[in-house]
């Protein structure tokens, strides 16, 4: 056993540790998904944002990823807020963090149309100086990271849906040749570093593919250094394209290498087992697809727990995009990735956690003109403790959480999320946990009519 070997597993013991009692816990014999990767010579890696690098989420992504991509931290917006003042604080948290679990990095992104600091998105530049605005950003950038980035991401989302080049500022400004000067730029910088262009619904054969195909073909019979091509791949379950291998293929025969970089499959909720039987057989096929591509290097998860996913705040209504569910229960979906992978171990059944196992019971305890006061109870019903929960509704006539109490309570349009306080994470088989919330309400104050506990519907009283 080497050295990061035991470290591996040592984390996830603690992990095993932190989720006993759920329903279904992190089995002993559960793989090591960077461990079955780079025996396959892949690496298997996940994005992360720097606020949870900590407890238990940080437990699992350093034992079972072997590559981390910043979820939002190296972006122009996060590293330069103000034009000529870095910060790259959160950059840093995930390079060090990185290092210390033997871990590759992807660098994402140095240049976006998205995500861009204020006095770039909305200032107005001649197009010497944006061009001279841009190559220094990914000089400085680059430069600071390096010789530890694998992989850097150094166009992000070139393209329109038709495979024509989006019409970003910096196409607008300065054309085409804004792509080959951040590419000549980040070579410059950092010589060691693979560049990628990387962009999403392109993993399928079609006209947005053939666009950045077409590019990456101008690109090299031009002499920009670039080395591979990133296929975001946000799927929605049992939409995986039938033509994503031999895409991946041809871009390969270019000589090119190619990555999936930000996987995840969504899914309309509630979460039910043929949905999850549905998305394991995806994530064990995009696995698969990596695996048939010699050139391809690995796959980047966007996320790897239902807890923390950009898809329902995008999607409302739509979630439990990855591996884990919102307990760090692996999911059916972890266990496709590992089969794929080579893993032929017992996976318990896949029982992912409390499903079914849980009864709210909501009531409104007092209102007024715009206000009311409202108590929620959540009960397990199941016959296994849970030890943490997150309870979701959508709010149906446009009311609003302004505080609340035993509970965090957020919310992101309709969709309130109250995760629970730590005295009353633990829910004992046939317990319950109370919180309580002020809100606002206007026209009709009608109560939610669902709830989801760890992305499990309950039944409601
Ligand atoms: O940090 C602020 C916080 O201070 C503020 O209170 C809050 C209010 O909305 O916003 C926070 O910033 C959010 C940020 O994520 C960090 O949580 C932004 O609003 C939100 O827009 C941003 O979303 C990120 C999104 O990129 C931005 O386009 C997602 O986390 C991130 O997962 C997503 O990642 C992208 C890849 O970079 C490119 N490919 C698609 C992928 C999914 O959209």
């Amino acid at each position: 056993m080497t050295a990061r070997t035991a470290a591996a597993v040592s984390a996830l013991t603690a992990v095993a540790v932190a989720v006993v009692g759920l329903a279904s816990p992190a089995h002993a014999a559960d793989p090591v998904l960077r461990d079955l990767a780079a025996a396959k010579g892949k690496y298997y890696g996940t994005a992360i944002p720097a606020g949870r690098l900590t407890g238990t989420h940080g437990s699992v992504a350093a034992a079972q990823f072997d590559s981390l991509t910043a979820e939002n931290e190296m972006k122009w917006g996060s590293v330069e807020p103000t034009r000529g003042s870095f910060n790259w604080t959160g950059a840093d948290q995930i390079m060090n963090f990185a290092a210390a679990n033997g871990q590759k990095v992807r660098g994402h992104t140095l240049v976006w149309h998205s995500q861009m600091p204020n006095w770039l998105a909305n200032g107005s530049f001649g197009n010497d100086e944006l061009r001279t605005i841009m190559t220094d950003h990914v000089t400085t950038q680059t430069a600071r990271y390096k010789g530890r980035i694998d992989q850097w991401d150094v166009v992000n989302e070139a393209f329109n849906e038709d495979g024509t080049l989006r019409a970003s500022k910096f196409y607008t400004q300065l054309g085409e040749s804004y792509i080959a000067d951040a590419f000549r730029a980040a070579r410059a910088a950092d010589p060691a570093a693979k560049l990628y262009i990387n962009d999403y619904n392109t993993d399928a054969t079609g006209a947005k593919s053939n666009g950045l195909y077409s590019l990456v073909q101008r690109l090299k019979a031009q002499g920009v250094p670039i080395d591979g091509v990133g296929f975001q791949t946000h799927l929605i379950i049992g939409q995986v394209p039938s033509t994503f291998q031999a895409n991946l293929q041809r871009f390969a025969d270019l000589g090119l290498d190619v990555a999936i970089t930000e996987l995840d499959i969504r899914m309309t909720l509630p979460t039910t087992d043929a949905k999850l039987a549905q998305q394991k057989a995806d994530f064990k096929a995009v696995t698969n697809v990596c695996l048939a591509v010699a050139r391809c290097k690995g796959v980047t998860v966007w996320g790897f727990s239902d807890a923390v996913s950009w898809v329902p705040d995008v999607f409302p209504g739509q979630g439990a995009a990855t591996p884990y569910n919102e307990g760090y229960q692996p999911k059916p979906a972890y266990y496709g990735i590992a089969e794929a992978l080579g893993w032929s171990g017992d996976s318990g059944g896949e029982n992912p956690g409390p499903t079914g196992t849980c009864a709210v019971t909501y009531a409104v305890q007092s209102q007024w003109s715009s206000g009311f006061t409202a108590g929620v109870t959540v009960r397990n019903t199941g016959s296994a403790p849970i030890n943490s929960w997150t309870l979701k509704w959508s709010w149906p006539a446009g009311q609003s959480v302004t505080s609340a109490w035993n509970a965090t309570v957020t919310q992101s349009g309709t969709q309130a999320t109250a995760v629970n306080a730590s005295h009353n994470a633990a829910i004992p088989a046939g317990g319950s946990a109370t919180f309580g919330f002020n809100g606002t309400w206007n026209g009709s104050n009608t109560a939610p009519s669902a709830f989801t506990l760890n992305g499990t519907a309950c039944t409601t009283a």
